[in-house]
């Protein structure tokens, strides 16, 4: 089945954060909205079946998560990432900001220190300061060829801190992660004794080229000392569904980390979530294929666009997630005359760079999950503008 990305879906009036807060968000109802991490494309057929399968049934009391419900993200990550592992690892979360905030209450104290690698999606800073705990950034360097990560200002940080936490592959900067980046930073937080919680839920979204490594896929003694957090809610556009997974290897840290979840009853979860995140796992192989060919050509369309139009606008192509992460610094512009420039006069909804850290100022982070025809009215308002 050839499924077709090209199709506009109207979002006003649904409630949905990307469109209907924009006036809030960019004090202009009218910005071509490119922001929020979930995409334009419909959902796919098989999840929304499934949800309206279940939805038929009248009674939407307590359920749990059955042994198909796990097979199905077993086999997913078995095909998807050469990732073998028993159900017990896994148990249900309902986000993975939610997942990666208790597991930062339930390991480390107050006053604890907790590495991100900023510029990163802002709900990593705010799950260490949100909870009295010190924020240590170990600051992504801008290489040749893309981001890197800063090992040598790493052997230092890991000397104190608790816990790191790592976005695999990587919002905003498109990184995926190679296995030997991994084992370096895993070699020096488990000399450390520094608990690694792998945020992987763009994981299914790495581009044509590129290979995710599930972090705890690289040896024992790694798998014993993190968390890794997995969700088809990127990859399917089911965000609203509230339904991950943590993964836990180690029977230690599962049984404190569950006991945490437990009694906060945040382990139940919605049937919608479940039958939705089932379905799209068993079924959605083909559909995946076919989306990340359609989010390549936009990169490849805008990378085209910027470097034959727009040459002081810098960036790296992603290898991972729907997302681009663009330098206007370029423009020599303030960030606030950059933000009023782009949301009033070309009334583009981007996301503000600094969000991500003060490293991200001057920066925008584009959402290329949508159709064709939008993004190419994105460019031309940019050029008009820029
Ligand atoms: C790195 C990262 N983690 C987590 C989330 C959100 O996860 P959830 O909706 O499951 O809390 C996002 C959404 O953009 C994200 O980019």
């Amino acid at each position: 089945m050839k499924y077709n990305f090209d199709t506009t879906v109207n979002r006003e009036n649904s409630n949905c954060v990307k469109y209907d807060l924009r006036k809030a968000v960019f004090g202009n109802p009218d910005v071509l909205p490119m922001w929020v991490a979930d995409m334009d494309f419909e959902t796919p057929d098989f999840a929304r079946e499934a949800v309206m399968e279940r939805a038929k049934h009248p009674i939407y009391g307590y359920h749990f998560k059955d042994r198909p419900y796990y097979n199905a993200i077993q086999g997913w990550l078995l095909r998807h990432h050469q990732w073998e592992m028993p159900t017990e690892w896994m148990s249900f979360v309902p986000g993975v900001v939610c997942g990666f905030n208790m597991a930062v209450m339930a390991f480390t104290q107050e006053g604890d220190e907790v590495i991100i690698q900023s510029p990163v999606y802002p709900p990593f800073h705010h799950a260490v300061t949100g909870h009295g705990r010190k924020l240590v950034y170990n600051k992504l360097k801008i290489g040749v060829k893309g981001y890197e990560m800063d090992f040598d200002l790493l052997e230092k940080q890991a000397q104190t801190a608790k816990m790191l936490i790592l976005c695999n592959p990587h919002n905003p900067v498109g990184r995926c992660w190679t296995r030997e980046e991994l084992e370096r930073l895993s070699e020096i937080c488990l000399r450390n004794d520094v608990m690694v919680i792998s945020d992987e839920i763009h994981c299914d979204l790495v581009l044509p080229g590129y290979r995710h490594t599930p972090f705890a896929t690289l040896g024992p003694e790694v798998a014993d000392r993190c968390i890794v957090f997995h969700a088809a809610s990127k990859t399917f556009n089911l965000a609203g569904l509230a339904t991950s997974t943590a993964i836990i290897p180690n029977k230690a840290i599962r049984d404190t980390y569950n006991k945490y979840v437990e009694a906060m009853e945040a382990h139940l979860g919605n049937i919608f979530g479940k039958v939705a995140t089932q379905a799209s796992m068993e079924k959605g192989d083909e559909w995946l294929c076919q989306l990340l060919d359609y989010v390549q050509g936009n990169v490849d369309y805008v990378s085209d666009f910027l470097l034959h139009n727009l040459q002081k606008v810098r960036f790296f192509k992603p290898q991972a997630t729907y997302m681009m992460w663009l330098d206007f610094n370029g423009y020599g512009l303030s960030e606030e005359e950059l933000w009023r420039k782009m949301t009033q006069e070309a009334q583009l909804g981007f996301n503000r760079g600094s969000d991500f850290g003060r490293d991200g100022s001057g920066f925008f982070r584009v959402n290329l999950a949508c159709p064709r025809a939008i993004v190419e009215e994105a460019m031309r308002r940019l050029k008009t503008v820029f």
